[in-house]
């Protein structure tokens, strides 16, 4: 009985102290080009105005493969940050751990199931707990477009590949680069998902990709992909071994090249260079792609702490989810809104596009989830397919091959 008092005691006085206690956050992220760092920065204010401090935790890198060999590290040392930008399918497995946190309480009191879309927030659950917050919804089929290059050039905008290859020959003949790529696995692989889904739509995509289904993967279709990878490969420029993605956009932007096939966080780069959209750069569905949509959702997980602070670690998770922070950070950022029914007035126009995308292509069956940026595939499969793309753009392998490496590599599941 006396034993249960003085726990009872100790428990009120724990809670005591946590409730008035300024917690320190700290969040790995890969988030350090120009949009990138200014969007983090909005998380940064956010938390300090609630009275925490912040340590930032960034690991340079585009596609976060550097930061997640860093939080492993960390984590097995056993010293996790209090969040870590990790998305889809890895949250089960870091669920599965048995190192994260339960958002259960913020997310009841906060309604995240009505606010968020169901997509969205079972992704976000593991074995019905909330362990990770999102972020926002970034459409990763786009080509960026620079109207002046094209102009020069007397050459249309591409809807299809054919025209594609065509307006590209026609920019290179104009003494211009076709399209601004940056040679790293992860954009390879952002590139070659967008001309999957051009050649084969969003069904074919869905059962090759996403459900890996040796039959789809081993079609007439996969080779027609890889060939058209194959042609947009030859229109690439030879200095894009190991270059940045943000500085592929910054050719687009200063006028070098004519497109990049790209995530709308180059938006984000575009808006920190004060070039606005539909005007001085154009954003449009990769050719093929424009009933489809392949989404990635930025998230945090949380991770148990030593110390117990639950309460910094809901008051991150609720700055994350508030209305003012998905505003702001996602206009920068070049995302829109996680948030169902957010405002869209004040953001541009790709943005507005993207939003009514979301939803339109959730109706119809054309919103997928982007393999190339962790929505698709437990992370063995993502790797050994990232590896096949990569191996064929810096090769001469046959798209024959290419689709019997694709096979190995989805059979790792
Ligand atoms: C993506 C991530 C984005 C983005 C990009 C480039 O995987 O979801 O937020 O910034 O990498 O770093």
């Amino acid at each position: 009985m006396k034993l249960r008092r003085l726990s009872l005691a100790l428990a009120s006085a724990c809670a005591f102290s946590v409730s008035s206690f300024a917690g320190e956050v700290e969040v790995l992220h890969w988030w350090t080009s120009g949009g990138e760092a200014k969007s983090a920065a909005e998380l940064k204010k956010l938390i300090q105005a609630k009275g925490h401090t912040w340590k930032d935790f960034a690991v340079a890198g585009g596609g976060g493969d550097n930061a997640m060999t860093v939080l492993k590290t960390r984590v097995v040392s056993g010293n996790p940050p209090t969040a870590a930008q990790v998305k889809g399918p890895a949250i089960q497995e870091w669920g599965s751990e048995g190192v994260l946190a339960n958002l259960d309480d913020v997310a009841k009191a906060e309604k995240w199931d009505s606010l968020l879309p169901p997509v969205v927030a079972n992704v976000m659950k593991y074995q019905g707990h909330y362990v990770a917050v999102p972020v926002n919804v970034h459409r990763v089929n786009w080509m960026w477009v620079n109207p002046e290059v094209f102009k020069k050039a007397g050459a249309k905008v591409p809807t299809t590949w054919a025209e594609f290859d065509e307006a590209a020959t026609k920019i290179e003949k104009a003494g211009m680069i076709a399209i601004a790529h940056g040679g790293q696995p992860w954009q390879d692989n952002t590139v070659f998902e967008s001309v999957a889904l051009g050649v084969g739509g969003a069904d074919y995509y869905n059962k090759a990709f996403v459900k890996l289904d040796p039959k789809a993967i081993d079609s007439p279709t996969t080779i027609k992909a890889f060939d058209t990878l194959r042609m947009v490969r030859k229109h690439m420029d030879k200095d894009m071994p190991g270059r940045d993605w943000n500085l592929a956009t910054k050719m687009v932007i200063n006028g070098q090249a004519g497109m990049q096939f790209m995530g709308d966080w180059a938006k984000g780069e575009f808006s920190a260079a004060g070039k606005v959209a539909g005007k001085d750069y154009l954003c449009l569905a990769a050719p093929g792609t424009d009933k489809a949509f392949t989404f990635n959702i930025d998230s945090f997980i949380v991770f148990a702490q030593k110390n117990k602070d639950q309460k910094t670690t809901n008051d991150f998770a609720s700055a994350v989810l508030s209305d003012g922070f998905q505003e702001v950070f996602n206009q920068n950022k070049g995302s829109v809104p996680v948030r169902l029914g957010h405002d869209m007035s004040k953001f541009d126009d790709c943005a507005k596009k993207s939003a009514a995308d979301f939803v339109s292509t959730n109706k119809a069956g054309g919103l997928v989830p982007s393999f190339a940026h962790q929505m698709a595939q437990p992370s063995a499969v993502q790797g050994a397919v990232q590896d096949v793309v990569t191996q064929f753009m810096n090769s001469s392998m046959s798209s024959k091959d290419a689709v019997a490496k694709l096979i190995a590599a989805a059979a790792k599941k």
